[in-house]
């Protein structure tokens, strides 16, 4: 099975969001059901395994964080986007959830990749873009008024290759140790 850990989206996120790609057509946006930040990717992972690994990100410990929007980005550069992004701002509580996640993955064998965590939520990905357009929705203040959320729980997910995209299943739920309900 095809694996990543995430943090989802609250609703008013996810359709402000979601509301960019009226402004640059042409690109393939992720559908907004399907926009997450990936804590760890984690590729195959052997059916047996996946009982150990959830029971070990189910002892990964945090407590609620708040998480702020960056800027609009581009992989692997403006001058040649390929994957148009939003950024969040790299909280500490935030890197060391990544770190846990990570750990718990590598505890159970798996390899993963070695690239640094970049925190970013992807919206679109472009073969032959505009790059005008490009540019010119990243130096945009579209996104200024994007309201912070809680990270509460973050999510197992498989991720299944179909000619249609890649489709999302929510696997399982790890809940933060402590509730809270500030917004
Ligand atoms: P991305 O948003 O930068 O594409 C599910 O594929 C999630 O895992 C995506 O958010 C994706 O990041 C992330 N991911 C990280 N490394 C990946 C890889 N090698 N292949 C596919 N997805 C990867």
């Amino acid at each position: 099975m095809r694996l990543f850990v995430a943090i989802d989206l609250p609703d008013p996120q996810r359709r402000l969001l979601a509301a960019v790609r009226g402004e640059l057509p042409g690109l393939r946006w992720v559908r907004p059901e399907q926009l997450h930040l990936t804590l760890a990717f984690l590729g195959e992972v052997q059916q047996e395994t996946c009982a150990p690994l959830s029971s070990l990100l189910a002892q990964v410990n945090f407590a609620p964080f708040r998480l702020d929007f960056g800027r609009l980005g581009c992989f692997p550069s403006r001058g040649l986007p390929r994957v148009l992004w939003v950024g969040l701002q790299p909280q500490p509580q935030l890197l060391q959830l990544a770190r846990s996640v990570s750990s718990a993955a590598v505890s159970c064998g798996l390899a993963l990749e070695a690239r640094p965590f970049f925190p970013h939520i992807t919206l679109a990905r472009c073969k032959e873009p505009d790059r005008q357009a490009v540019t010119a929705l990243l130096d945009s203040q579209l996104l200024e008024e994007l309201p912070p959320f809680w990270v509460q729980e973050f999510l197992l997910f498989e991720s299944r290759l179909t000619s249609q995209g890649a489709v999302h299943q929510v696997l399982q739920r790890y809940p933060c140790s402590t509730q809270t309900s500030s917004a």
